[in-house]
C-alpha cells in the first residue's frame, strides 16, 4: 500500500480517493484537537471496516493495572493508559430506510479530506451509491474550538442527488466506549447520569480509579436548504451510557437535510463536580448564540493569531512547505500551553500508544518550540509541570532506594508518578533527570528571565543534584565517579557502565546545581531561606556534588580521539549501517532484542545528544569527530533522532545530508515512513522538525543574551522564513539565496550577530545581510 497519497498543498492535508485500506492512517492524519481535546478523523456516520476510534481530553488518563511477566521490586503499580473519551462526534444517517456506512456502499464517488490547516478545521465530503439505490453527496465539516476549548462544531449536510429522501438524523453521546490499548480488557468509564431534552443531551461518566468526572453533551439544530427546522425527535434512546435523539429531515432530490450539532466535555478538573452539566448548558447556551458562522470565524482568527506567530514559509518546495507547517499545526492542536497541568504526549490526540503524557520530549524537544512561538508564560507553564511534580519525583527517588530528597522523575508521567515498566528503562533510563535541569537552564538562556530560578527552578535542581550525588559511585580501581546500569538515550543498549551522554549531563547537572545554589544564596536571600528551609540544602553537600562532578568519569578511545558511547564499546563488531543488508531493517521489527543489544547500531543520537546541548563544550573538529563516528552506527529508529544530525549536519556545513535528515521527520507521519501512522502521530519529533529549520538551516543560537543566526539554505529551496518571540520582541528572518533579511516587530533595536558580525536591527526597518 503506497501511503505517499497525501496531495500536495501550502496550507491543507488534503486526500482524495477512498481506499479500505487507508481508513485508519487517514484517521490519524486528519486528527483534529485544541489542546484540551482532541479526537481522530473517524467518520461521524459510523463505519464497519477496520477502524480505530479515538477521542482525547486533555489529563484524563486511567492506571491501567500493571502486566508484565516477572515483577520486579520498584515497578510502578500501573501504566498509565491515554483513554479513549466518551464519543460526542457520532451522527448514524438513515437514508431511505438504509443505514449509511462507507464499507456496505456500492459505490464511493468524489471522496475527499481536507484538514484546513490555516483555518482549523476538518473537513470530508464524497458521493455514494446506497445499496437501495439512492445515490447521495455528503458534506461534513467539523472544528474543535480554540475560543472556547469545552466545544466541538459539526455541520454534516446530505443532499439526494437521484431521488426524493428521507434523511434520520441520529446524533449521540456514547461513554460507552472501550480503549484499543487495555491491559486486561477492562472498562475505564462508569456511567453515572444521563439527561436529555429535544435537542440535548448528556452523559456524565466517571473513570474508575482516577475518578475524574466528565459530562459529555450535544446540542441539535436542523435545516433544510439553509432554512432552520424545527426539532422533535422521532425516537430516543437512553440507555445509562448512551443517549441517541432520532431527527427526521425529509428532501427532495437536490436539496440538503443538515444537522449542525454542538458538542464536548466538561471536566472535573475545570468545575465543581455537580455542575457538570450546567456548565456544560451554559458552553451550549454561549455558543447557540452565536452560531456556526460566527463560531467558525472565531476559529479562523485563533489560528491566524498562532500562524501570524508560529509559521515558517518555505518557497520553492511545496511538499516541504506542507510538512512543516502539518507539524507546527499538530504541536498547537497538542498544546497550547495555558494550563500547567497539562503536557504534550508523544501522540498527542491522535493515538493511545505511549500511554502517558510526559516524556523528556517535552524538556529535550518541544521547549525550545515554544518559549520561541509563544510568550514566556507558555514555557513557564511547562517548567512549572515538573515543579508541581517535585514531591512525586523525590517519592519515586525513595521507592527505588535514595534518600534526602534526590528526585527522579520518571520516565513516562500523567501526574508525576512514574507509569512506565520496563526495567531497562524505568530504573535505567535516568537521563531524562539530566533533561529536566537542562531545560531550566535553556529557558532563563532564552528568556533572560532568572526570576524562574529561585522562584521554583532551584528546589527542583536541589532533587537532581542530590540524585545524581547518590546514583555515582566512587570506583577504587579508576580513582572516579562512576554511573553504573543504565540505558542512555540509545534504547538499543540496556544496563551499560558509564554511558557518556548520562555521566556528562549528571556532571553538568551536580555543577550547574551548584553554581546556582550560590547565586540564590547571594543574590535572592529571601527566596534562599525558603529554599534551604524547605530542603536542607547545605554548604557541604553543595561540595560534595562539586566533588563527584570533578572526578566523574568519561570513557574515551585514544586510538579513535572521540568519547565511547559506554565502557566497552569498541569490543562490538564496528559494522556500519551502510553495509547492513537493507532487508534486516527496521531492526526492532527484524532482529531478536539480544541481537540488537549486542550490535553497535544506535536508535537515536546519544553522544551525539550531549553535543548537542553542550555544543559550546566542544569544537567544531570535535563535533565532527563525533559526528563521523558514531553517525555511521545509527539507524535513527526514534522520530527524535533525524532532527539533531539534521542541526549538527547544517553547523558542520554538509547541507546535503542536513536537509535528507530534515526531510525525514518533517513527512514522517504525512508518508508514514515507519509505517505506523495509523496507531498516530509523532508528535514531540514535530518540534524536532522546527529545530531542524531554525537552529538548523537559519542556525538560531542564543549566546550571552544575544541572538545567533548562521543563515543556510537547502539547494531545494528558493527562500524560507520564521519569526523568533525574543523576550518581547518579535523578530522575522528571511533567507533568500542572496541573503538574508531581519524586521523586528518591537520597540527596541537589537542587535543580533549574522555569521559572526553584529547586525543591528530598528524596529520596522528591514535589514538585509
Ligand atoms: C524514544 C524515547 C522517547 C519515546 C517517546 C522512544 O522511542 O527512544 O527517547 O522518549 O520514544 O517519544
Amino acid at each position: 500500500m503506497n501511503q505517499d497519497y497525501i496531495k500536495p498543498d501550502a496550507w491543507s492535508i488534503i486526500e482524495e480517493g477512498f481506499e479500505k485500506d487507508r481508513v485508519k492512517s487517514s484517521e490519524s492524519l486528519f486528527s483534529i484537537g485544541n489542546g484540551a481535546m482532541g479526537q481522530r478523523a473517524n467518520f461521524e456516520e459510523g463505519y464497519s471496516g477496520p477502524t480505530f476510534q479515538g477521542s482525547y481530553i486533555a489529563g484524563v488518563y486511567y492506571p491501567d493495572k500493571t502486566r508484565v511477566g516477572w515483577w520486579k521490586n520498584g515497578y510502578p503499580e500501573y501504566f498509565a493508559k491515554v483513554l479513549n473519551a466518551p464519543n460526542w462526534i457520532g451522527i448514524e444517517v438513515e437514508i431511505n430506510g438504509e443505514k449509511l456506512d462507507l464499507a456496505r456502499c456500492i459505490e464511493v464517488r468524489k471522496f475527499r479530506r481536507e484538514l484546513n490547516m490555516k483555518e482549523g478545521w476538518y473537513h470530508r465530503s464524497f458521493e455514494t451509491v446506497l445499496q437501495n439505490g439512492t445515490e447521495v453527496r455528503v458534506d461534513a465539516r467539523r472544528f474543535l474550538s480554540l475560543e472556547t476549548d469545552e466545544l466541538g462544531v459539526i455541520k454534516y449536510e446530505v443532499t439526494p442527488l437521484n431521488k426524493d429522501a428521507r434523511v434520520i438524523f441520529r446524533p449521540y453521546v456514547d461513554a460507552g466506549i472501550t480503549n484499543e490499548d487495555a491491559n486486561w480488557d477492562e472498562k475505564f468509564w462508569e456511567p453515572l447520569e444521563t439527561r436529555h431534552s429535544l435537542r440535548e443531551a448528556f452523559v456524565v461518566a466517571r473513570t474508575f480509579k482516577t475518578h475524574f468526572k466528565v459530562a459529555t453533551f450535544m446540542h441539535n439544530t436542523l435545516f433544510r436548504d439553509g432554512k432552520e427546522l424545527p426539532v422533535k425527535p422521532l425516537t430516543t434512546q437512553a440507555g445509562d451510557d448512551k443517549i441517541c435523539l432520532a431527527y427526521e429531515v425529509a428532501v427532495s432530490r437536490g436539496e440538503k437535510a443538515e444537522l449542525q450539532k454542538l458538542g464536548g466535555y466538561t471536566v472535573s478538573m475545570n468545575h465543581a463536580e455537580d455542575k457538570l452539566i450546567a456548565a456544560a448548558q451554559e458552553v451550549i447556551r454561549k455558543a447557540a448564540e452565536k452560531g456556526y458562522e460566527t463560531l467558525l470565524d472565531a476559529q479562523k482568527k485563533a489560528w491566524a493569531g498562532i500562524w501570524e506567530m508560529a509559521d515558517i514559509t518555505i518557497q520553492g518546495d511545496v511538499k516541504a512547505q506542507q510538512g512543516i507547517r502539518f507539524n507546527i499545526f499538530q504541536l498547537n492542536q497538542t498544546y497550547l500551553g495555558k494550563d500547567a497541568r497539562l503536557n504534550i504526549g508523544p501522540k498527542g490526540f491522535t493515538g493511545e500508544k505511549y500511554g502517558g503524557s510526559t516524556y523528556w520530549d517535552t524538556e529535550a524537544y518541544c521547549l525550545p518550540f515554544y518559549m520561541s512561538t509563544k510568550n514566556q508564560q507558555v514555557a513557564r507553564n511547562l517548567l512549572a509541570y515538573r515543579y508541581n511534580q517535585l514531591d512525586k519525583a523525590i517519592e519515586n527517588a525513595e521507592k527505588l532506594g535514595f534518600t534526602g530528597g534526590a528526585a527522579l522523575y520518571p520516565m513516562v508521567t500523567m501526574n508525576g508518578e512514574e507509569c512506565h515498566n520496563e526495567w531497562e528503562i524505568t530504573f535505567e533510563e535516568i537521563h531524562r533527570n539530566g533533561a529536566i535541569a537542562f531545560a531550566i537552564y535553556n529557558y532563563y538562556r532564552f528568556t533572560g528571565d532568572y526570576s524562574y530560578i529561585p522562584e521554583k527552578g532551584l528546589e527542583v535542581l536541589i532533587g537532581i543534584a542530590r540524585f545524581w550525588k547518590q546514583r555515582a559511585t566512587y570506583s577504587a580501581a579508576k580513582n572516579k565517579y562512576v554511573i553504573l546500569g543504565v540505558t542512555g538515550p540509545n534504547e538499543y543498549e540496556n544496563n551499560v557502565n558509564n554511558n557518556w551522554y548520562t555521566n556528562y549531563i549528571a556532571r553538568w547537572c551536580l555543577e550547574y546545581s551548584a553554581e546556582q545554589v550560590r547565586k540564590v544564596e547571594t543574590e535572592y536571600a529571601s527566596d534562599y531561606a525558603r529554599i534551604k528551609e524547605k530542603t536542607g540544602v547545605k554548604d557541604t553537600e553543595i561540595r560534595q556534588w562539586e566533588e563527584v562532578a570533578g572526578a566523574m568519569y568519561f570513557p574515551y578511545s585514544e586510538t579513535h580521539g572521540v568519547y565511547l558511547q559506554q565502557d566497552g564499546f569498541l569490543d562490538k563488531e564496528l559494522i556500519r549501517v551502510s553495509d547492513l543488508n537493507g532487508s534486516q531493517r527496521p531492526l526492532n521489527q527484524k532482529w531478536s532484542w539480544d541481537r540488537i543489544l549486542r550490535s553497535p547500531y544506535i536508535k537515536q543520537a546519544d553522544v551525539l545528544q550531549g553535543f548537542y546541548f553542550f555544543e559550546d563544550h566542544f569544537t567544531r573538529e570535535e563535533l565532527e569527530k563525533h559526528f563521523d563516528f558514531y553517525e555511521p552506527f545509527t539507524v535513527h529508529e526514534s522520530s527524535l533522532s533525524p532532527c539533531v544530525h539534521s542541526i549538527q549536519a547544517a553547523l558542520l556545513g554538509r547541507m546535503e545530508q542536513a536537509y535528507e535528515f530534515y526531510l525525514r521527520t518533517s513527512r514522517l507521519d504525512l508518508d508514514d515512513y515507519n509505517k505506523e501512522v495509523k496507531e498516530g502521530c509523532h508528535i514531540t519529533s514535530m518540534a524536532g522538525t522546527w529545530m531542524s529549520i531554525v537552529e538548523g538551516f537559519g542556525g538560531m543560537r542564543v549566546k550571552d543574551d544575544v541572538l545567533h543566526f548562521s543563515p543556510k539554505i537547502p539547494e531545494q529551496w528558493e527562500a524560507y522564513s520564521f519569526k523568533i518571540n525574543f523576550r518581547g520582541q518579535v523578530l522575522k528572518i528571511n533567507v533568500k539565496v542572496s541573503g538574508t533579511e531581519f524586521t523586528l516587530e518591537g520597540e527596541t533595536a537589537l542587535t543580533v550577530i549574522v555569521n559572526g558580525k553584529q547586525v543591528l536591527v530598528k524596529p520596522g526597518n528591514l535589514v538585509a545581510v
